[in-house]
């Protein structure tokens, strides 16, 4: 595999969009939560509950679709190696927090779409209770960690992201 020095064109562009999706869906689910609301008290939901609800299903989709192919790219291009100026544990976290991350990224999907399209509740439940509050957790690490790379180790990662 390469071990190119910054993240490719292609996969900043793919890290800031599924980010923006993510917290689209994260802290916007009013319209699928009314759908699930409706289904759980009368078994049904108007077109306009199914329009809304189908909002947060295709972008829930798309992050899907925008993992995987972060995944190939990562795969065909590599990634930048982790700065020796941050001590080596610290570069461990951030490697299983990363791992995590496109884990949920891949999970959150498949079990709205269990919940969704093939009204499994259990994985309904899995997705709003367990896996939303995993995300916020990583999300919230991953955020502190990019900050004190950028400004405590000052190893310009936020560049790697970013300019390039
Ligand atoms: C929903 C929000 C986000 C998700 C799901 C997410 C996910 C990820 C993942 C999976 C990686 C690993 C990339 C790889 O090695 O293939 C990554 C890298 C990175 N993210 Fe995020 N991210 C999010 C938001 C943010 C935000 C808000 C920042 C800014 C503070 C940020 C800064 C970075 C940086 C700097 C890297 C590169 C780390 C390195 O060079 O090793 N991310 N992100
Ligand atoms: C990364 C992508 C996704 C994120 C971040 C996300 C986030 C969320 C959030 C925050 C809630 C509200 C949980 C609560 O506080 O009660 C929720 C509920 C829900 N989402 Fe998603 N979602 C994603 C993808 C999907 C997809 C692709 C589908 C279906 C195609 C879906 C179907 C549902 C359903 C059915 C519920 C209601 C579950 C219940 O309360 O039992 N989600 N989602």
């Amino acid at each position: 595999m390469n071990t190119p020095v910054a993240f490719s064109l292609p996969q900043r562009v793919l890290h800031w969009l599924t980010a923006g999706l993510v917290f689209f869906n994260l802290l916007i689910p009013d319209g699928m939560e009314e759908w699930n609301r409706s289904i759980k008290r009368t078994g049904s939901a108007t077109a306009d509950q199914v329009g809304s609800a189908n909002i947060h299903a295709y972008v829930g989709i798309t992050i899907l679709i925008l993992v995987v192919l972060r995944l190939v790219l990562r795969f065909i291009q590599g990634v930048p190696p982790s700065s020796p100026l941050e001590p080596a544990i610290f570069r461990a976290v951030a490697k299983i927090a990363h791992v995590l991350l496109y884990g949920l990224l891949i999970a959150m999907p498949v079990t709205g779409m269990a919940a969704y399209y093939l009204g499994y509740d259990g994985a309904g439940d899995v997705h709003a209770d367990i896996l939303k509050v995993a995300l916020w957790a990583l999300i919230a690490g991953h955020v502190l960690g990019a900050l004190t790379h950028q400004f405590y180790w000052k190893t310009n990662v936020l560049r790697r992201m970013t300019a390039g």
